[in-house]
């Protein structure tokens, strides 16, 4: 590993060698799944040589070293957090929650009142606000869900996003973002937080979308919005697999406005709308 990156004594800023970059590029693809091209070097560096002046780490070897290091799970999360972005707001790409208003949740929710099992998973979830958007238009069209077998699934690689999403407290801007006719009334409490009946549909995971998933039973929808688009083209195409293997028939996956569906599951996964998939195949790809 290279030792040309050194503190600029000009700046107080770390110079990131075009070595550190693909040592730091090869890391995030193997263990995030993130494709960094060398225009993302200027980005990159900035961010890196931020934190290791707080971290008060002299080079990048060091740097590189801990990550891999026992115990360098959380400084792990803090690389991922600096090359990604966990933007986010409640019923982002709205035109996905009146598909599952209209067309995925009314068969689910018979299937339920049948007694059917029905799971909804929102994968790269962040801080929540996906997850509780789904859980607030199935309170909508389904106020009793909690007596039924529905449950909604929030996963994201980052631990920090995924506390801040079990926490559910949200600044009130944030909140003003819901539309009025998903609000709970009589239930939002002083303190900003979720109402009990929409957090308590919604439970959460940390899971990493290139590792297999732990999952013995299939989902009924899917939301993977605005997470591969960090990936390579190779490693879309294997999540896009695993996600169409995790479908029940006519399952629904949601994916992002910037995001495309290639590969091998684009023969299962038929669209179904605006970045709309429904899943034509019971067989399996993954
Ligand atoms: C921009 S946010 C998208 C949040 C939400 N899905 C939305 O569209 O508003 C991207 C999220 O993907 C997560 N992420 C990035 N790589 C991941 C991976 N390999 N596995 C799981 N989550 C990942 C990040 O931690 C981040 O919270």
């Amino acid at each position: 590993m290279s030792i040309a990156s050194s503190i600029d004594p000009g700046v107080g800023q770390f110079s990131l060698s075009d070595q550190d970059f693909d040592a730091i590029a090869k890391f995030a693809h193997k263990n995030f799944g993130l494709a960094l091209s060398s225009n993302k070097k200027p980005l990159v560096s900035s961010r890196l040589s931020r934190r290791l002046n707080k971290l008060k780490v002299q080079n990048f070897n060091k740097y590189l070293a801990s990550l891999d290091a026992p115990g360098g799970e959380g400084e792990r999360s803090e690389l991922l957090s600096l090359l990604t972005t966990n933007v986010t707001q409640f019923f982002r790409e709205s035109h996905h929650f009146d598909t599952l208003r209209n067309d995925v949740l009314p068969p689910l929710i018979e299937k339920a009142r049948s007694g059917g099992r029905v799971r909804l998973w929102s994968a790269g979830c962040s801080n929540g606000q996906e997850p509780y958007s789904i859980a607030m238009v199935l309170h909508k069209l389904c106020p009793e869900a909690g007596r039924l077998d529905i449950k909604i699934l929030g996963t994201d690689i980052d631990p920090v996003v995924v506390r801040t999403a079990q926490a559910a407290q949200y600044p009130a801007d944030e909140l003003a973002q819901i539309p009025a006719e998903y609000r709970v009334k009589g239930d939002s409490g002083a303190d900003n937080k979720m109402p009990e009946v929409i957090r308590s549909r919604v439970s959460f995971g940390v899971l990493n979308l290139i590792e297999p998933f732990p999952f013995r039973g299939k989902f009924d929808a899917i939301f993977c919005r605005n997470v591969a688009i960090y990936f390579d083209t190779p490693t879309q195409q294997k999540v896009w697999a695993a996600f169409q293997a995790s479908l029940n028939p006519n399952g629904y996956l949601f994916i992002g406005h910037s995001e495309r569906m290639s590969g091998p599951a684009a023969t299962q996964l038929k669209t179904a709308g605006i970045t709309t998939y429904i899943n034509s195949s019971a067989g399996t790809l993954a």
